[in-house]
């Protein structure tokens, strides 16, 4: 049989490479692998906006490459050695596919320890008016010195990707932001290692998502899963899987710190490097319950046909056999920490404050006391629930505990309730709702936590505290207009910041 070239058509072929999948957080992370496995210590990120220009630089100190590695690693599909058990690398591919997913130009820049330093450099724009795929390679100028030296140092590799149009953020200092928070979980077990990052010369933090280093985070199991070798095709193979579940902490730190429907479930390590996070990996339906439920599962690339390892390493897809064998696993014990929860957020309840005899007394005394007229036409429509309201993910609502109003026989009430508004809100909310005065107690406010809260089985403090805010309130709601909303609004932001002050 006689064969003949069939070169694939460059132009075209390089334009659909720029389309697998990459965002450019992965494709940044997946050129930072090469870095790792380079042996790197430090390893820098540069995004930078100068004269129109976008440029984004990945330095590292590691070991550089010699003329012929950099030759490969400037081709789709380079032909380097790799190992399967350490190594961030796979297909030969990440270099280039990464660089043209977000830039119409690669340079690369690398020197061995002691070598001689060699430039590299691909261009989307040459390939296409070309039609081939051509790059340049030489050894580097006093301006590729200057730029190596001022980067890295004596030894390593630099990436230079330019013509950068399309950052999956237009707004870059938010992308850098985002890029620098991403990298300290991602590389968490490198940083833990000793491999430093930076991002525009800012030290990346180490960032770990089951806070591990936290006292109050319950290790619930931390296994090692041997899998059956009917799914390995007949390979010895395990995953590892630590459950934890975060301290229990208010709702507004929860929203605060994300810690929330997205960011609840697994978290999947590939040789120790996470490629994916928060993902619920069909072992359960996610919920508000889970929201401090944090799963590591640990694998090494030797299992990435298994765990469905995508091509731009920011995904996985298991197949049936290791889902099975987590939800057999983990389906019970998933089950337990969601009973746990339960039973705090009972406890939570349980413990509130009772003020219905402070509702019942202003009822009574209705007629005694100056208020607000009744606004029935702004009464907004509202549920009478006696239960918690659980926040749903991206609901900015806040968590409250309302339940039935006392009126009195004229129809004039007070509801008091409680809510998360965080350390620094003001010590009360209140409104007219119809006949009723609601005033909302913020319960992470310190006068509430160390004054109001402690004393909640001493109805007579209880109701001296209730009538002093109830006082304030109607107070407040009595004389507020257009005029002097804003001015009633700094009384009491100061009123609540000087209480903070006084007990802290
Ligand atoms: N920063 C770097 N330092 C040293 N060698 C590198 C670096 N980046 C790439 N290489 C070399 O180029 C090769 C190709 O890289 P890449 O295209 O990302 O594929 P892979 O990582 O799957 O091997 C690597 O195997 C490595 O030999
Ligand atoms: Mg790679």
């Amino acid at each position: 049989m006689e064969y003949v070239p069939n070169e694939p058509n460059a132009a075209k072929l390089i334009n659909s490479l720029r389309n697998t999948g990459y965002t450019s957080y992965a494709a940044i992370e997946d050129i930072i692998d090469n870095s790792i496995d380079a042996d790197a210590k430090t390893i820098r990120v540069f995004v930078e906006h100068k004269n129109n220009e976008l440029r984004v630089i990945i330095a590292d100190d590691g070991i550089g490459m010699d003329e012929e590695v950099l030759d490969q690693a400037l081709r789709l599909g380079s032909l380097t050695d790799r190992e399967e058990m350490s190594d961030l690398g796979k297909y030969g591919m990440g270099l280039c596919t990464a660089s043209i997913s977000m830039a119409r130009r690669l340079e690369v820049l690398t020197r061995e320890k002691g070598g001689q330093l060699y430039y590299g450099a691909q261009d989307l724009d040459d390939v296409v008016s070309k039609n081939k795929f051509i790059k340049i390679q030489r050894e580097a100028n006093r301006t590729d010195e200057n730029l190596f030296e001022g980067k890295i140092g004596a030894h390593g590799t630099v990436v230079v990707l330019s013509k950068v149009d399309r950052l999956s953020d237009s707004n870059v200092a938010q992308f850098a932001t985002k890029l620098t928070r991403d990298l300290g979980r991602i590389y968490r077990k490198f940083i833990e290692a000793g491999v430093k990052f930076y991002v525009n010369e800012k030290k990346v933090e180490m960032s770990d998502p089951l806070w591990l280093n936290d006292k109050k985070t319950q290790i619930y199991s931390d296994e090692e899963y041997d899998l059956p070798r009917s799914i390995t095709g007949g390979r010895k193979e395990s995953i590892r899987v630590k459950i934890a579940l975060l301290p229990e902490m208010s709702d507004a730190l929860m929203k605060e710190l994300k810690i929330n429907i997205p960011s609840q479930g697994f978290y999947i390590l590939r040789n120790n490097r996470e490629i994916a996070d928060g993902l619920s990996l069909g072992v359960f339906i996610k919920h508000g319950d889970f929201n401090r439920l944090r799963i590591e599962l640990s694998f090494s690339a030797s299992l990435d046909n298994e765990m469905g390892v995508r091509f731009s390493k920011d995904g996985v897809d298991p197949n049936q056999g290791i889902t099975d064998l987590l939800k057999q696993e983990l389906g019970g014990q998933i089950a337990s920490i969601r009973k746990i929860v339960k039973r705090t957020q009972q406890a939570d309840s349980s413990s509130s404050v009772d003020h219905s005899d402070s509702e019942a007394v202003i009822a009574k005394k209705a007629k005694l006391l100056i208020v607000p007229e009744a606004e029935i036409e702004k009464r907004s429509p509202r549920k009478n629930t006696s239960e918690k309201r659980t926040r749903k993910d991206g609901d900015d609502s806040i968590t409250r505990t309302p339940h039935k109003t006392q009126l009195s026989p004229k129809g004039m009430g007070a509801r008091f309730e409680t809510e998360s508004r965080g350390r620094e809100g003001v010590l009360y909310e209140c409104a007219q709702e119809g006949k009723v005065i609601v005033i909302r107690w913020n319960s992470d406010h310190p006068f509430y936590d160390q004054i109001v809260f402690p004393n909640k089985s001493s109805k007579g403090i209880i109701s001296g505290l209730d009538y002093l805010i109830f006082a304030l309130a109607s107070a407040e709601l009595k004389v507020t207009n257009d005029d002097n909303v804003e001015l009633l609004g700094n009384v009491k932001s100061i009123m609540s910041s000087n209480l903070r002050a006084l007990l802290s």
